[in-house]
Order: structure tokens, then sequence, then C-alpha cells
């Protein structure tokens, strides 16, 4: 049996929540109910606004993505707005894949609604009359809910030719990932919607200029259209008030905390508050354990430790911190944990998920796990030294994101946390094999 639609959002019902507001309130099958709770009301605005002043707000806003890479969402809109070459292609990335990451899942499913109309909006706003939603495939249930979404916007005009009398015609479908990680880089889902391995392509030329089918196409993660709500219900200026504003951390972020966490589930928070006070509303560890260490960012983050918890939690001070904020992710691991362990399961990670396309990536992800079996079991110094080496290839070299990151979070473990700095692990965490 499926938990409730609100059973990952600690915070549900809260009202003062800008993304959450809906989740695990309103019947997220009902347009009568998401129209009830302030619904739509962007769209309109966007409508009487026009395009070019609808990426004016967003630009104001200072809105960037929170799939993980933080670039302007609206140097993206105005990029592709402003493309000769047509058709316009919309990709909203639902292939929500990072470890650790499940904040998109609580939107599409708690708040289905928003997706659709913000997807309408980025459409108009960038001059594109058809979308696709590239759904991760083991979210059934957001695929339910998404479809029927849909559905029933197409029913009111909300979708279609001429919407809500304005001129303008758009449509989206969805299209299901198969399982694969890397489907979740863009140029990837430009494949697999196409029909062809997905595989990354090189970049540039970006998506903005030649997309899908070699057409400009906008791609945004889930999170960060539902951003654009606020966006023009609000105001631009409204929503670049709450927040720090440095390097794009305006408006509010969604945490995935998960692990040793009292309180696992999805938290919104203003960017600025510090990752102990998102420690502390979700409950801290455990009662008698000690916090060991703190994977932010996902796999392809990294390890902070008990004695970084004063980080803000914004793109500059996590960078600054020698961290990153990635998508949110927040994997607490107490002193119960197995450290080596979950190094190796993260190395096991790249190495199925790395596609093969490029031999730094395809080579090296092998040898990572390689070199950190032999320290999980005692190995010397020497294999520390063939990581570093392994890594700096792997992030020198690939060509996308999966190969360049792989040995992040392995790379702040040795630096950050001090494993493997005596060649070996405590006999706990020496016990994985
Ligand atoms: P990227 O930095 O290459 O690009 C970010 C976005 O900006 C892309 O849409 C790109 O097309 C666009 N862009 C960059 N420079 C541009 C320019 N000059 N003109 C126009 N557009 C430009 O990063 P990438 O590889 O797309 O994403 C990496 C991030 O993805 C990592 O930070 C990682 O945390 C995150 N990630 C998130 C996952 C998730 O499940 N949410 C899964 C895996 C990775
Ligand atoms: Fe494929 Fe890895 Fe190369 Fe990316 S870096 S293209 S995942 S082999």
């Amino acid at each position: 049996e499926e938990p409730p639609a609100g059973a990952a959002v600690p915070q549900a019902g809260q009202d003062d929540l800008v993304l959450l507001r809906r989740v695990g309130v309103v019947d997220p099958s009902s347009l009568d109910d998401y129209r009830a709770a302030g619904g739509y009301l962007a769209l309109r605005r966007a409508f009487r606004l026009g395009p070019a002043a609808v990426i004016r707000e967003v630009l104001d806003a200072g809105l960037v993505g929170r799939g993980g890479a933080a670039f302007p969402t609206g140097r993206k809109w105005d990029a592709t707005a402003r493309q000769p070459d047509h058709p316009h292609y919309l990709v909203c990335n639902a292939d929500e894949s990072e470890p650790g990451t499940f904040k998109d899942r609580v939107l599409m499913e708690g708040d289905p609604f928003s997706l659709v109309e913000a997807m309408t909006v980025a459409a108009f706003a960038t001059g594109c009359r058809r979308g696709y939603l590239y759904l991760r495939g083991e979210y059934p249930r957001a695929l339910r809910l998404l479809t029927n979404a849909i559905e029933r916007a197409r029913e009111r005009n909300l979708l279609g030719e001429d919407i809500l009398g304005s001129g303008f015609d758009f449509d989206l479908e969805i299209r299901r990932g198969g399982g694969a990680y890397i489907c979740g880089e863009e140029t990837a889902i430009f494949n697999s919607i196409e029909g062809y391995r997905g595989e990354p392509r090189s970049k540039p030329p970006f998506p903005v200029e030649k997309g899908l089918f070699g057409k400009p196409t906008v791609v945004n993660n889930v999170e960060t259209l539902v951003n654009v709500l606020p966006i023009l219900t609000g105001g631009a200026a409204a929503y670049a008030a709450v927040g720090t504003g440095e390097g794009g951390s305006t408006g509010t972020k969604l945490f995935c905390l998960s692990g040793t966490v009292r309180r696992p589930g999805i938290y919104e928070l203003p960017f600025g508050a510090t990752l102990r006070e998102l420690l502390t509303l979700a409950g801290g560890v455990p009662e008698g354990r000690e916090l060991r260490a703190i994977l932010l960012g996902g796999a392809a983050g990294s390890f902070v430790r008990p004695d970084e918890l004063d980080i803000p939690l914004t793109f500059e001070g996590t960078r600054a911190a020698g961290a990153s904020l990635g998508s949110g992710v927040v994997l607490v691991l107490d002193d119960s944990v197995d450290l080596g362990g979950v190094l190796l399961r993260i190395a096991a990670f790249f190495r199925d998920e790395s596609c093969g396309q490029c031999v730094p990536c395809r080579v090296g992800t092998v040898r990572q796990e390689e070199a950190l079996h032999r320290l999980t079991r005692g190995s010397g110094p020497a294999d520390v030294t063939l990581l570093r080496d392994v890594g700096r290839a792997m992030r020198d070299a690939s060509i996308c994101g999966l190969g360049q990151t792989a040995w992040n979070a392995v790379e702040s473990a040795i630096d950050r946390l001090g494993v493997f700095a005596t060649g070996e692990l405590s006999p706990q965490e020496g016990s994985a094999s």
C-alpha cells in the first residue's frame, strides 16, 4: 500500500511554505482543489505580461537551476527565446536519480498540477509549442498523477490550442526513463526521447541552441519550474527578498534528509539556513549516537564533518566550504555507519551507471572501485595515490558530469574525514567487503 502523498513531508500543511504549501493538503488528482489553492493564477499573469516580461521577472528573481548545477534560469530562457531556428522544445528533467534525492517526487506526487502549469508558463515565455516531461521510470505514482493532471488540464483548455483564449498553443507528453542514471543528463535525455542510446552529447553546443531533434531546447528541473509560479504570483522582488541573494541563492530550497536522522523527509527552508538548523529540524541523529559525517549534494557531492555544521546552505556558502549543495541531498551518517561500505556502494554505483562512452569514466570508475576494495581490506597509501590519479583523470577528461564528479565523494572522505589516513580503516570501517 502506498503511503499518503504528504508522508515524506514532515512540514506538510505549513502554509508559510512556498513550494510545499499544497503538498499533503490538496487532493493531487483534483484540478478544482488546485485552482481553489491559487492554481493557474501564475499562467494568467504570464499571459497578461507577455513572454519577454515573464523572462524579465525570472531574471530579476535570480532563480537558478535546482537540478544541481545552479545555472540562471532566466538566461537559459532568454537564450532559447532569441533563437531564430524553430520549433523550440521544452523538456522537464524529472528523471530524479541522484542517490538520496526525492524532492521532485514529492512535488510531482503531492502537487502535480503545479508542474503542468509551470511548464505551460515556461513554454509561453520561450516560444515552445511542445513539451516533454522526462519522468524517472521508477515513479509510477507520479506517472499516474501527472497523466491525470495533463488530461484534466486539456479538458479545461489549460493545455492544447488557444489556451484560455490567449492565442497560445501548447501541449506536453510524458516520456518514461528506463532506469539508467545517465538518462538524467540533459543531452542523454534528448537521445533517449529520439530513440537512441542514452549517451550524453558533447557540449557546446548547449541545448538552448541545439537540443532535442537538433532544435533550441529549454531543459529545466521540476523544482526549478515550480519556483516560477511564486515568482509570477508574488513578483520578482518579493521572491528575491527571501534567501541571501548570493550567487543565485534567492528564494527557498528543498532539502532531502535521509540516513540516520530521526525525522527523514523533504524540508523547505530559505537559502542561508545552516546545516545545523536543518539537522535540528529533522530531529538530529538517534538517541545515544554521535554524528560521524554528512554527505552533502549526493553521490556526486562531498562529505562534511560534524564540526562544519555552521556551513550556510547557499550555493556560495557551500562552495566556499569546498562542498556543494547539488540537488539538496543531506545524507546523515552516525557512528554506527560503516563508512567503508558507503564509499564502496558509491563507487559501485558510478561503475554501474557509467554509459561507457568515454575511456576516463569507463575505466576510471572500475579502477576506483578496485582500489577502494583493497583499501577497505587494509592496503596502503599507494592505493590512495592511485585513487587521486584516477580521480584527476576522470575529472579532467570525462565527457559529462557523471565521470567528472565520480571521485568527489571519495576524495572528500579522504581529505575531510581522514578515511584511509593511516593506510587502514578502523576495524568497523574495514569490515566492508
Ligand atoms: P552544467 O553546468 O553543464 O549545465 C547546467 C545547465 O546550464 C545545463 O542545462 C546547461 O545546458 C546549461 N548551460 C551551461 N552553460 C551554458 C551556456 N553557456 N549557455 C547556455 N546554457 C548553458 O551541468 P549539468 O551536467 O547539466 O548538471 C550537473 C549537475 O547535475 C550536478 O551539479 C549534479 O549535482 C546534478 N545532478 C542531479 C541529479 C538529480 O537527480 N537531480 C542527477 C545527477 C546529477
Ligand atoms: Fe558516459 Fe561516463 Fe563519459 Fe559521461 S563521463 S559520457 S557517463 S562514459
